[in-house]
């Protein structure tokens, strides 16, 4: 069996969907939830589904030693799922190809810091594009700049909100991040 770990900052819905993708897999297993935020809804979603879940400071992060955590849990894989902190490079080092991310636009477009959740989707409704998607990528120094994992698109209708784009595009992240990860994880 192999062992995953969800990072996340907010809401959390795309790790609820790893936690029930997951639940009885007979390869991998979501075995901690980690996150940034003392109020993060992802904290009653794991709790819901009885996976351990772990709240840190940036300045934890910051420390090599927070390693230890994962390697306690013997985390062979990570996912971020809406974390929005940066990953620092020893971590990066210590699972290299092995942390994917999932970004609410088609990058390139709409990537790098600040980037993240509604901010995006209003950047992509202000520049006028007819379509946008998710973009699932490994995560390297740079951000949101490692390996294309996967694409797919939405239609951008003239009367999307940053609210009903970002539902489109949960939906698309709901029924692809899981899947594309278990494909990727398979292969490594
Ligand atoms: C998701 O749309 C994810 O793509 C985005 O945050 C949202 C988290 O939603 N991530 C980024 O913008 C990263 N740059 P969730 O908490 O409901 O999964």
């Amino acid at each position: 069996m192999k062992h995953l770990a969800i990072f996340a900052s907010g809401s959390g819905s795309n790790a609820e969907e790893f936690m029930k993708y997951f639940k009885n897999h007979h390869a991998l297993k979501v075995s901690l939830v980690l996150t940034n935020k003392s109020n993060a809804g992802v904290i009653q979603r794991a709790e819901k589904f009885d996976i351990p879940c772990i709240v840190f400071s940036k300045e934890d992060l910051s420390h090599p030693e927070f390693l230890k955590i994962l390697r306690d849990n013997k985390i062979d894989f990570i996912v971020l799922a809406g974390f929005l902190l940066k990953v620092p490079e020893y971590l990066i080092e210590a699972y290299p190809e092995r942390i994917l991310n999932i970004h609410p636009a088609l990058l390139p477009k709409y990537g790098g810091k600040g980037m993240y959740g509604e901010h995006v989707h209003r950047a992509v409704l202000a520049a006028g594009e007819n379509q946008s998607g998710i973009t699932i990528h490994l995560v390297n120094k740079h951000y949101d700049e490692g390996r294309h994992i996967f694409q797919d698109k939405v239609i951008v209708d003239k009367d999307d909100s940053p609210e009903s784009l970002a539902k489109k595009i949960h939906v698309l992240e709901h029924e692809n991040y899981p899947r594309v990860a278990e494909e990727y994880f398979s292969t490594i």
